[in-house]
């Protein structure tokens, strides 16, 4: 007896965005074609333009594609949030002022009751062996988040890593199926990125979602991911696809390895292609 494969937790088919029309006419995204198994931490990267926000804001389901399609978890994107399958961090964090960490959190439980109902089969499966079913407990997470101390402080009290921590343990506290995050890290010093790089790796690994991170960071990229995508600008596409197959965990030590290396100039080789390819798109 052959068993049908389990559904991607991401699909794009032929996916097409277009902003304006005539002469402001903007293909933001053009053929995208993109499967992402379960559980897979992939990341994105490309030069600004390229259709990296566009791409996270149709698998949310904030944005339809103009044409093809996109679903999650063989449904479509809308029907995805309302199940609270999909968790989407911003490039800044928008916490509630007036909240302490632990009460911005918590709050989209309060507000979400009953929306696991809506689950479609398919993710329950997942959660269910994973043994991810119940509501996680949010102390504990903001411990292992290295938020352990900061749980009463306000937003205003927090650096600006400890307050992108705080929305990162918010959007994985609902469990998401899918993690979305846009540039979480760009704002942020090199030594606090590292720090909050090791941080996500153990929720993602704790929660088992699967995770879209958009990057400028090409270190960052090979350092966090099982797949790389590399797009390309006018009209955005995805010109590379690189798996990045270095054992986990992955140690700060491990960044100065020659395989490490290797990996980084793959992807910035394919970056600089990328660069070029759009006067090969207008001579064309
Ligand atoms: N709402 C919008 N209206 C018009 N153009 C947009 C809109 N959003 C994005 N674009 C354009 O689409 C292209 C892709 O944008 P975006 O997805 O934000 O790229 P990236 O995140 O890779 O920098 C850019 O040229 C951008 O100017
Ligand atoms: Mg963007």
């Amino acid at each position: 007896m052959t068993q049908s494969p389990p559904p991607a937790a991401i699909s794009l088919t032929n996916a097409r965005r277009i902003y304006g029309s005539g002469e402001t006419e903007m293909v933001a995204l053009n053929g995208v074609d993109l499967d992402i198994a379960p559980g897979r931490f992939v990341s994105v990267i490309g030069p600004s333009g390229c259709g990296k926000s566009t791409l996270l804001r149709l698998i949310a389901g904030l944005e339809q594609p103009d044409d093809g399609a996109v679903s999650v978890y063989g449904v479509t994107p809308e029907v995805a949030c309302s199940a609270k399958m999909v968790g989407l961090v911003p490039q800044a964090p928008a916490l509630l002022p007036w909240l302490n960490v632990l009460q911005n959190v918590s709050l989209p439980h309060k507000i979400n009751k009953g929306a696991d109902k809506k689950r479609p089969a398919a993710a329950q499966a997942i959660e269910t062996a994973s043994g991810m079913s119940e509501i996680p407990d949010m102390k504990e997470l903001l411990r292992l988040a290295g938020l352990g101390e900061a749980m009463h402080k306000l937003p205003a009290e927090l650096s600006g890593g400890m307050q992108q921590r705080t929305a990162i343990v918010r959007a994985f506290g609902l469990r998401p199926d899918v993690m979305l995050l846009d540039e979480p890290f760009s704002a942020l010093d090199e030594f606090t990125r590292e720090s909050l790089q090791e941080q996500l790796l153990d929720l993602w690994d704790e929660m088992k979602s699967t995770v879209v991170f958009v990057t400028h960071s090409v270190s960052e990229a090979v350092r966090l991911s099982d797949t790389v995508i590399v797009m390309a600008p006018n009209p955005g596409r995805i010109v590379d696809v690189i798996d990045i197959e270095l054992a986990r965990p992955r140690s700060a030590s491990m960044i100065k390895t020659a395989a490490f290396h290797q990996y980084e100039d793959l992807i910035r080789e394919s970056l600089q292609n990328a660069w070029r390819s759009p006067e090969t798109q207008n001579a064309a």
